[in-house]
């Protein structure tokens, strides 16, 4: 029985036994990579299905408003704001996530930061100067004010609560 097991000193003999055997483990190999890849997959699409349920929210938000488009537009593509900010992280600037957790609490919040953006700011996160925008007109800097409040996980009208 075991004496199957061993292995035939002729090398001619040897390679036909091994064949069958060896293809076997080949398709054992191509099934657990199969596995491994399709699991890796379900993860991913999980993940791209389910994303945060806070950037759900207001990515929902954003999606059913041309307006806030427009001020997300306007801020991430027609200006010079992505120099210094970035959605999530601070770096010159505050990160446009962390501004709009800020002031969720705050009525005046879009005519404010609108204010700020145009006429620029100082103090409020750090001593680091944001420069003027004149050449923005208040409808734009509301705009892009407004798209920045939508981003708050604060205030997310899409999932109000119950
Ligand atoms: C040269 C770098 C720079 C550019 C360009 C820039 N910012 Fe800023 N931004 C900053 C800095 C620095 C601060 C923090 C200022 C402070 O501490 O008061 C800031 C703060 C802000 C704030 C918060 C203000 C407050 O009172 O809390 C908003 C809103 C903002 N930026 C929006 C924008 C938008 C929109 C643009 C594009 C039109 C833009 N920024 C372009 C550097 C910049």
């Amino acid at each position: 029985m075991s004496d199957s097991q061993h292995p035939d000193p002729q090398p001619s003999t040897d390679a036909d036994n091994d064949t069958p055997r060896r293809s076997r483990w080949l398709g054992v190999l191509i099934v657990a990579f199969a596995l491994v890849v399709g699991l890796g997959m379900f993860n991913i699409g999980r993940l791209i299905i389910r994303p945060k349920p806070e950037v759900t929210a207001a990515d929902r938000l954003i999606e059913a408003s041309p307006q806030l488009q427009k001020g997300r537009d306007l801020v991430t593509r027609s200006s010079d704001c992505m120099r210094c900010h970035t959605m999530e992280l601070d770096v010159v600037g505050p990160g446009f996530r962390n501004i709009a957790k800020r002031y969720a609490g705050r009525d005046d919040a879009v005519p404010y930061l609108a204010r700020k953006i145009r006429e620029g700011s100082v103090g409020e996160w750090g001593r680091i100067v944001m420069p003027r925008h004149p050449q923005i007109t208040q409808e734009q800097a509301e705009l892009m004010a407004g798209w920045l409040m939508a981003l708050s996980p604060a205030t997310p009208p899409a999932a109000s609560a119950p």
